[in-house]
């Protein structure tokens, strides 16, 4: 018995906010979106000085995109480098697993990013804050290692912070505690807003996997940008999940797994789908706004096989037999990849 399709669609923006002074966070994980075993997703939103307090991820990296505004960041590596980073939209960053690291709104608006993981276990809220730990950390212990009387830690948070409001920082970044260190050769940031995209006849995308961006071995992400009438041709990836949030305007998708089994879905600003390794799908835009979406693959290296240049790569005989057609009829499918067909492609 072949099991129906599971459903692919999630309303990650009309979903419960975690609201604390300073800012929203948004997350989808396995709980609420079954389909999604082997990625996440969380929608954030900070004010000016506004933190994300300090913390690790202790099963996934965590890859982000800044839609609005701008924030900092600060990332410690196992190797003892640091850094320190501006982000504005367009701006990607990318974490390793179990590196710990802070987040900031710089200002002067509020600032909203989307984070992906590489794990649909993982839990942004259940995550490991340093304030959570303190406050399980005996008071002694506490005072040992920090220096702190137990005066001071007793006014300590008694649980996790999470979002903390804070001064809003210089324009210029600030030096470390232990003086400012030599600029680290890893860098966490890649401007794919900045990129060359590849453009095609219905719209373009931007691609960023680790050739470009090797500390991001795990995450590889695309923005496609989607006009009025275009159409991503029937495709799949061969490597990977596909984990995609929609930015601006709609989508239609369509996904086939095989064995007689498809489900179509539209899509909008805040909604999020995830397309299982290997299946088919394409996405046509809907709606008078051109359509924007981040695609996320939790893979280092971005792979996809489009239908016109599986079609274009095979004698046209073959063709003309697996489907009953004639050799003119076959004279009409693309003979060059196609990718992104424009609103007149016939
Ligand atoms: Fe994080
Ligand atoms: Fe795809």
């Amino acid at each position: 018995m072949i099991e129906p399709l599971q459903n692919f669609k999630y309303d990650l923006e009309a979903s419960a906010a975690k609201n604390l002074p300073g800012g929203t966070a948004r997350e989808v994980t396995i709980d609420e979106f079954p389909i999604a075993a082997s990625m996440a997703g969380v929608s954030m939103r900070l004010q000016p000085g506004a933190l994300r307090e300090l913390h690790w991820h202790a099963i996934a990296a965590e890859w982000a995109y800044v839609v609005k505004g701008n924030v900092r960041t600060t990332v410690l590596a196992p190797s003892g480098e640091a850094e320190q980073n501006d982000f504005g939209p367009g701006d990607v960053w990318y974490f390793p697993k179990g590196h710990p690291h802070v987040l900031q709104g710089v200002g002067p608006e509020e600032c909203h990013f989307v984070l992906v993981f590489d794990d649909g276990h993982f839990s942004e809220f259940g995550t490991f804050s340093i304030t959570d730990w303190w406050a399980q950390t005996p008071p002694e212990i506490l005072s040992r290692n920090t220096g702190l009387s137990a005066e001071v830690i007793a006014r300590l948070p008694k649980q996790e912070a999470y979002i903390v409001q804070g001064k809003i920082p210089p324009r210029q970044q600030e030096a470390f505690r232990n003086g400012n260190p030599s600029p680290s050769q890893h860098s966490h940031k890649f401007r794919l807003g900045e990129r060359e995209p590849y453009t095609w006849e219905g719209g373009e995308e931007r691609v960023v996997d680790t050739a470009e961006f090797p500390i991001s071995t795990t995450i590889t992400g695309v923005i496609l940008n989607l006009k009025k009438g275009g159409l991503r041709e029937l495709h799949w990836h061969p490597n990977a999940d596909e984990w995609q949030s929609y930015i601006m305007g709609r989508a239609q998708v369509g996904i086939f797994g095989a064995h007689g089994r498809s489900k179509v879905e539209q899509f909008g600003p805040g909604q999020v789908a995830f397309i299982k390794q290997g299946f088919g799908h394409y996405l046509q835009q809907v709606g008078d706004e051109a359509t924007q979406i981040l695609i996320t693959f939790n893979s280092p290296t971005y792979q996809e096989i489009s239908l016109s240049t599986w079609l274009s790569n095979n004698p046209a005989q073959i063709i003309a037999d697996n489907f009953g057609l004639s050799l003119k009829e076959v004279a009409q499918m693309p003979k060059t990849k196609l990718a992104i067909a424009g609103p007149h492609h016939r």
